[in-house]
């Protein structure tokens, strides 16, 4: 069923008031009521395609504004100073949300090269994606860390559900019946037509293993020449710590309607928090992180986490259900920091 949206984000606005926080379902795919669009959904099947464009995909909390920091600070790498003025979502913008920041701003008229990240599924990307032209790069991410991340998401944002346990959350994401839709679906499809885009795939894991070579591995499929330097400079801007502290990346910004910043922070794993000042970018409503935080934050490990949550029964009732829907792909994840 399409629901009819009547409320939009405004992403500078500090006191909007959701309205309505139920997903509806886009041509199959599960989004957001008060923050996706049909109208606008409708247009981007016709998005025209530039071969320059780059377009970051990932199921939710996958390491989307990972890459899109990432994304940002390569495009800026002869003066890394510049992005801190400006938001990374203002210069690596979500394909299917329409902020105001974009809104009635015709893409053709956008200088290229275009950057996006989006949660979107193959099926849903414009058509002239395909057949190689603009470049596609899939951030994956185990499914037991992407529920554990998603749950907490789903308990300080205002525009989802509060689930009532995690044992509750967790059979609906293995439903798919979350935003995003099926984790399962999402990767399964992307990855059986990778050979229709100029494709990379890429994992949260390694990026959290090896970020120097991960940044690198992106440097080179983008085409870019960035010398040892830069490449030293971006790794370092977009290490956990310092993506944390900077507001123009950490999505501190996002107004107290969409996310209660009492209860949680997007980018939860950290040591305890040390950020030692924070730097005002133009236009965005300065949020402190509250110092109770740090309880939620002591160093959980980025990777593996979901052992932090899981039972011994869900673990297995996940496996049996990965081992069901992911037969037939061969990819394998990182399910533990030490494998
Ligand atoms: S969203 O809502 O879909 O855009 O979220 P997304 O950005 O995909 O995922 C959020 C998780 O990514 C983690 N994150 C990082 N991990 C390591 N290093 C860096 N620099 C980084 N930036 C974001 C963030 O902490 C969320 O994971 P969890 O497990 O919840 O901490």
């Amino acid at each position: 069923m399409v629901k009819t949206v009547g409320f939009r984000v405004d992403i500078m606005a500090e006191d909007t008031t959701p309205v309505d926080y139920s997903l509806f379902q886009y041509k199959g795919f599960n989004l957001i009521g008060n923050l996706h669009e049909v109208p606008y959904l409708d247009t981007l099947e016709n998005f025209g395609i530039r071969d320059s464009d780059v377009f970051a995909v990932t199921y939710p909390k996958s390491g989307t504004i990972w890459m899109q920091h990432i994304l940002g600070l390569m495009h800026y790498s002869n003066d890394l100073d510049g992005p801190v003025s400006k938001l990374t979502v203002q210069v690596v913008p979500w394909l299917e949300v329409q902020l105001p920041i974009r809104k009635n701003q015709d893409p053709a008229t956008l200088t290229s090269p275009r950057l996006h990240v989006t949660h979107l599924p193959q099926h849903l990307m414009p058509k002239g994606l395909r057949k190689k032209k603009g470049k596609v790069i899939y951030v994956a991410r185990n499914p037991k860390d992407v529920a554990v991340s998603f749950y907490h998401f789903h308990n300080y944002s205002l525009n989802l559900e509060t689930p009532t346990s995690f044992h509750h959350f967790l059979e609906k994401f293995l439903h798919g019946q979350v935003f995003g839709s099926s984790w399962f679906d999402h990767i399964k499809e992307w990855y059986k037509h990778k050979e229709e885009f100029d494709f990379l795939y890429i994992t949260y894991e390694e990026m959290v293993k090896d970020l120097r070579a991960a940044v690198v591995k992106i440097s080179n499929f983008l085409g870019k020449q960035i010398d040892d330097r830069t490449i030293e400079t971006i790794v370092d801007k977009c290490t956990f710590k310092n993506m944390r502290c900077n507001p123009s990346a950490n999505y501190q910004m996002i107004p107290k309607a969409f996310l209660d910043h009492k209860k949680g922070v997007f980018m939860r794993k950290a040591t305890p928090h040390s950020c030692s000042g924070y730097v005002k970018v133009t236009g965005c409503p300065l949020i402190p992180l509250p110092s109770q935080l740090d309880l939620y934050t002591q160093a959980l490990g980025k990777v593996g986490d979901w052992k932090n949550h899981f039972t011994v029964a869900q673990n297995e009732r996940f496996d049996e259900v990965y081992q069901e829907k992911m037969k037939e792909v061969p990819l394998d994840f990182i399910w533990d920091i030490n494998d």
